[in-house]
């Protein structure tokens, strides 16, 4: 299987949005940076960090419904020991919103009360939502506002005339989402992009994503494939060397890091022909099959990869925190 590459695209309405969000910024109290709960940090853009410093910044997981409970518990406390707030979040259900605009107000209350305290008439807090696209910033914005507003998609050229939402009291919400480009800065983050819809199908070959998806879901949950296509994964012979516990910490790739070269490149290769072997019994199973019993390639793919995108495989996070 060849490497993940030619991933070279950029379209010049990024950079605006960008410059949007820039000049948006000084109007605003509180940023809410949205990133995909299951993979927190290739769904991070943190070209804006900088200008962000002074501002106060609440971490939206959003999509938690399709991500492991617990990495995502993980996830909150790794960003609160970097005194960040963060919070799991799935924008598709209205009991959220009260989640979201209480954690505004606690976050916001030190803004509030310096004003108090100078005499002044009470603060109204403004709020801006950024990520990169299809984190559901729209859905947020839309979940805050109890109607449609937000649309999807950024619009260039459009000269943008802020509209303000009032979601609560005294707190207002920009009405249309701040838009960043994804990092495609390596080849892992570019195929957590790609599994999570983030990037334009065509970007990656889908069978070749489908691939790797299928690998990292051997290394670590296993089960859930069994479950969701009826097979059996711990009976096949070469199966045994990527049966991983679950709490291995695939970030540092402990699984190989003992073995010598020779015996990690013959793992590799034994790993890779498991994943195709795997990949034709769920074809099987799910009748991705060609005329001449051959795989349909593509239709397994497409079954793999829209299976965990819509979470019938499962409750799955691609990323854990570094430290834990
Ligand atoms: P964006 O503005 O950041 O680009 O994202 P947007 O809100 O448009 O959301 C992108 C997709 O993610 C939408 O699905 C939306 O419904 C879905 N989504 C948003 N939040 C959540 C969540 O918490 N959980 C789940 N499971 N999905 C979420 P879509 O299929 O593109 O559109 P639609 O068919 O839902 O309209």
């Amino acid at each position: 299987m060849e490497s993940v590459t030619n991933i070279n695209f950029y379209p010049g309405h990024m950079a605006k949005a960008k410059q949007n969000i820039i000049n948006d910024l000084k109007l605003i109290d509180i940023v809410i940076e949205v990133l995909d709960a299951r993979i927190p940090i290739s769904s991070r853009n943190n070209d804006l960090e900088k200008l962000m410093l002074n501002k106060k910044k609440i971490v939206i997981l959003n999509k938690a419904d399709l991500a492991d409970d617990n990495i995502t518990a993980k996830w909150i406390n790794n960003f609160k020991s970097n005194k960040v707030t963060a919070i799991a979040v799935e924008a598709n259900n209205k009991k959220y919103a009260k989640k979201i605009i209480d954690t505004i107000k606690s976050e916001s209350k030190e803004i509030v009360d310096a004003y108090a305290k100078k005499g002044r008439s009470a603060k109204r807090i403004r709020v801006m939502i950024y990520g990169i696209p299809n984190v559901g910033k729209s859905t947020i914005i839309n979940l805050l506002a109890g109607k449609n507003i937000a649309k999807s998609e950024n619009r260039p050229g459009v000269t943008k005339d802020n509209q303000w939402i009032k979601i609560s009291e005294n707190i207002d919400l920009m009405d249309t989402p701040g838009m960043l480009w994804p990092r495609l800065e390596n080849e892992e983050v570019k195929l957590n992009l790609a599994y999570t819809n983030s990037i334009p199908e065509n970007v990656i070959d889908k069978e070749e994503i489908a691939f790797y998806l299928l690998k990292f879901l051997m290394q670590h949950y296993s089960k859930n494939i069994e479950k969701r296509y009826g097979i059996e994964i711990n009976k096949k012979e070469n199966q045994k060397n990527i049966q991983t516990n679950n709490n291995i910490n695939y970030y540092e790739n402990k699984i190989d890091d003992k073995e010598k070269n020779t015996n990690i490149k013959k793992k590799d290769e034994e790993l890779n022909s498991g994943i195709l072997e795997i990949r034709e019994e769920i074809a099987f199973k799910t009748g991705a099959i060609l005329s001449g019993n051959n795989v349909d390639e593509m239709k397994v793919s497409n079954i793999i990869l829209n299976d965990f995108r819509s979470g019938k495989l499962g409750k799955i996070s691609i990323e854990m925190p570094p430290s834990l």
